[in-house]
């Protein structure tokens, strides 16, 4: 049965992210195009509703939506009648009045996504809720990670940071472990959960022993407004033991990739220098975003055969 949401990616099964990356293929393509832009869409109504700050995931949908020839209405919560006292279960009732098809939501609050799911026929993609999943980061990393290593099989990915208060490292780990990738994490104590090794990921103490050996290397950002700051001494003995600074490029292998979702504290999680390296590929995560969310519309809202025009 058509899925109506895509709330994470814990609960969906490996045939349906590969059908996503698969579409996913199929949009990068057709965003080289002059002109780069299909029908597939057409009549549908979009809603991005975004109660949190974004750049990358509120422009890529945006475009990812306008690239399929949807009509997109964006709803952010610094610009709302929230700031005149309406409250949100108001708000999302108001524009559930308005017959839209799809809503995008980003929330502070984990289930936020799911609750609104369970409110309305329209379907939901969760663009990051609390420190629980923003599994179209998750899709666009596994995306990005594929084409420059093929099958993911055995792939060792070593995620370093705020794992704690990550829903980026959430939905990679969930996505990654139903690849069969190996999945490292490393961090301070207190942002390194054990519930990650229950399901097969593995912690690591000392990064430097294993940089040499892993195909990807994902630095998270320290989660100042999350609280996640307040876990460490300093940010000068945050880079010490967990940054890529330039003398631990030195350690990573020449066919590895560096991942970062941004945005990124420069300095601490990555020295300015690793943004230079060829092995970086920050930005075309930020490009591989448009052509997954593309794909992710579609799935939920297509017909099941991309339009040509
Ligand atoms: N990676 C990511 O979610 O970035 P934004 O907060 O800019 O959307």
């Amino acid at each position: 049965m058509k899925k109506k949401d895509l709330l994470g990616l814990r609960d969906i099964e490996k045939r349906e992210i590969e059908i996503i990356l698969n579409l996913g293929e199929k949009f990068l393509e057709i965003l080289k195009r002059p002109i780069p832009k299909v029908p597939s869409l057409k009549g549908k109504t979009v809603c991005n509703l975004f109660f949190e700050p974004s750049t990358r995931t509120r422009l890529s949908f945006e475009l990812a939506a306008k690239r399929l020839s949807a009509d997109v209405i964006n709803f952010s919560a610094s610009t709302s009648a929230l700031l005149k006292g309406e409250t949100t279960l108001d708000t999302l009732k108001n524009i559930l009045a308005m017959k839209v098809d799809c809503f995008i939501i980003r929330h502070s609050s984990s289930g936020a996504p799911h609750f609104l799911a369970r409110h309305t026929e329209a379907s939901v993609i969760n663009a990051g809720d609390g420190i629980y999943e923003h599994p179209t980061q998750g899709l666009l990393d596994i995306f990005t990670m594929r084409k420059h290593l093929g099958d993911l099989e055995n792939k060792k990915v070593l995620i370093i940071g705020d794992i704690l208060h990550s829903r980026v490292a959430r939905s990679n780990i969930f996505g990654l472990l139903k690849f069969g990738a190996e999945v490292y994490l490393a961090g301070p104590k207190p942002l390194v959960p054990d519930e990650f090794e229950e399901i097969g990921a593995k912690t690591v103490n000392n990064i430097d022993e294993i940089l040499k050996e892993v195909d990807v290397v994902m630095g998270l950002r320290v989660q100042k407004e999350r609280g996640g700051a307040s876990y460490l001494p300093s940010f000068e003995d945050y880079r010490r033991y967990y940054g890529i600074t330039a003398e631990r490029l030195k350690l990573i292998k020449e066919d590895a990739i560096i991942m970062h979702p941004g945005p990124v504290n420069w300095g601490v999680e990555l020295d300015y220098e690793v943004l230079k390296d060829k092995r970086c590929v920050i930005h075309e995560q930020v490009t591989n975003g448009v052509a997954i969310r593309m794909g992710v519309l579609f799935y939920l809202l297509g017909s099941g055969e991309i339009k040509e025009g």
